[in-house]
């Protein structure tokens, strides 16, 4: 290698360093909005053969820079990819396009008594394209699973242009290798979705929210270990919100929490088909809680609006944080009983930086913890306090470094954190080989 080359790979690095540090805004100049799968196929192979980067885009939603150039690719936006092509009532799987948005696709699917088995805090702009190439979780995965069990049928068009159909609506398929789990949760790095078919399940007629205090995170265990038994198949979601998070959504959105005390809030929610059915269930699991003392308060949300309140105070957990300074951002899964010991510890490794606060929330019922960390502004000891710090300390608890964000361009570096060399040298080969080029996302997932 030259000293000239030498030199070049150097600054690279230093740019690319500097842009995982400060920005992920990139500097591209050119934006395609293709409208169908032929378009993206031709866009796919006049970029190949120039050797042009392209970066996919959806609803731009992501949390760790998977959807944004880092320099100067091409950004192909899904925005205009957004038909509904099928609806079949009694399967209840739903085709479209990747740009459709997920809202959009849950208000569609609802005319025919179906609900989207995703449901995130993005959905009014995220599109179906990325959540599924970033196998998106969410606030219902406890009851409807991962998108690898709910997409179907999926089409992608690869770096070369060749467009790969797995579309199917089968539920049961043994024919061969399940090719569309391999693009599922890629990040675009290996095609650019273009169609999916998701299966949905009926709408539920029947549906509760509480939210519960708990004084302890053992209680917050307790809880949950008790509604998974007493809700058990009406349980949609079971979430968390440290008193700090809680405290943070107050402060900066003024919103209301009903509940006077406690260090921790459970926000419970049952969907199921039969109203008298589920609140029989639910008031037998709110005495038994209360009655043990897991739970210290608590309130059943009277209607649509009250129920919207109650979700909108951890859907707004990372908005309300937004406005506090700047967020050092962890998904990390656990082991349930080590959820909330990374806040704990983080905050005691942190004593004495200049943080303004050490956040706890996410899915609890799943294992995912949203570890957030704010500053007044970026601060570059901060940063290698928490990291790599944060990452070993979940690789200390078999955990994954990121539970439902993915890798993107931020956390890329971190990949050996949670898998094998033996997985990510296999990675690295299928990268290779359905992107010889490497023109397809390229700086995003895969450490270089
Ligand atoms: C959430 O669960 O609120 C989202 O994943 C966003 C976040 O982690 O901040
Ligand atoms: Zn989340």
């Amino acid at each position: 290698m030259s000293s000239r080359s030498e030199a070049i790979t150097c600054e690279f690095c230093i740019a690319l360093q500097v842009r995982v540090l400060y920005c992920i805004t990139g500097a591209s100049s050119l934006v395609l909005k293709p409208k169908t799968t032929d378009d993206v196929s031709r866009i796919m192979a006049h970029c190949d053969k120039r050797h042009l980067a392209v970066v996919p885009q959806g609803g731009n939603t992501g949390l760790v820079g998977g959807s944004v150039p880092v320099f100067d690719e091409v950004v192909l936006s899904t925005a205009l990819m957004n038909k509904i092509l099928d609806l079949d009532e009694i399967s209840g799987v739903v085709t479209c396009q990747a740009g459709c948005i997920l809202e959009t696709l849950d208000d569609h699917v609802a005319e025919r008594g179906l609900a989207m088995p995703l449901d995130l805090g993005a959905k009014a702009s995220c599109h179906i394209g990325g959540n599924v190439s970033t196998s998106a979780g969410g606030l219902r995965l406890i009851r409807y699973g991962s998108l690898h069990g709910s997409v179907l049928g999926l089409e992608a068009v690869l770096a070369s242009g060749e467009v790969l159909d797995c579309m199917s609506g089968m539920r049961k398929d043994n024919t061969g290798y399940d090719l569309k789990q391999l693009l599922i949760g890629s990040e675009g790095t290996l095609g650019v979705v273009t169609k999916v078919a998701i299966l949905c399940p009926s709408r539920p007629a029947a549906v509760n929210v509480a939210l519960l205090a708990c004084n302890s995170f053992a209680d917050v265990l307790k809880t949950l270990q008790k509604g998974k038994a007493m809700l058990s198949e009406i349980l949609s979601a079971f979430e968390l919100i440290d008193s700090a998070s809680m405290m943070a959504v107050e402060k900066y959105l003024h919103l209301r929490n009903p509940l006077s005390s406690g260090e921790f809030y459970c926000l419970i929610e049952t969907s199921g088909s039969h109203a008298g059915h589920d609140e029989e269930k639910l008031t037998a699991f709110l005495d038994s809680v209360m009655e043990e003392g897991s739970v210290c308060d608590g309130t059943v949300a009277q209607g649509i609006t009250q129920q919207k309140d109650l979700w909108a105070l951890r859907e707004r957990v990372a908005e309300a944080l937004l406005r506090e300074g700047y967020t050092y951002k962890y998904d990390v899964s656990l082991p349930t009983r080590h959820f909330y010991d990374i806040v704990v510890d983080m905050r005691r490794h942190l004593a004495g930086a200049a943080v303004l606060g050490c956040y706890g929330y996410g899915h609890v019922g799943d294992g995912n913890v949203h570890l957030n960390v704010t500053t007044r502004q970026y601060d570059a000891d901060v940063g290698h306090r928490i990291e790599p710090y944060v990452f070993e300390w979940v690789r200390g608890r078999h955990g994954s470094i990121s539970a439902e964000h993915g890798l993107g361009f931020k956390k890329r570096d971190f990949i050996h954190y949670s898998k094998a060399a033996s997985a990510v040298a296999w990675m690295k080969r299928f990268k290779t080989l359905m992107d010889p080029n490497g023109i397809l996302n390229p700086y995003k997932t895969l450490p270089e």
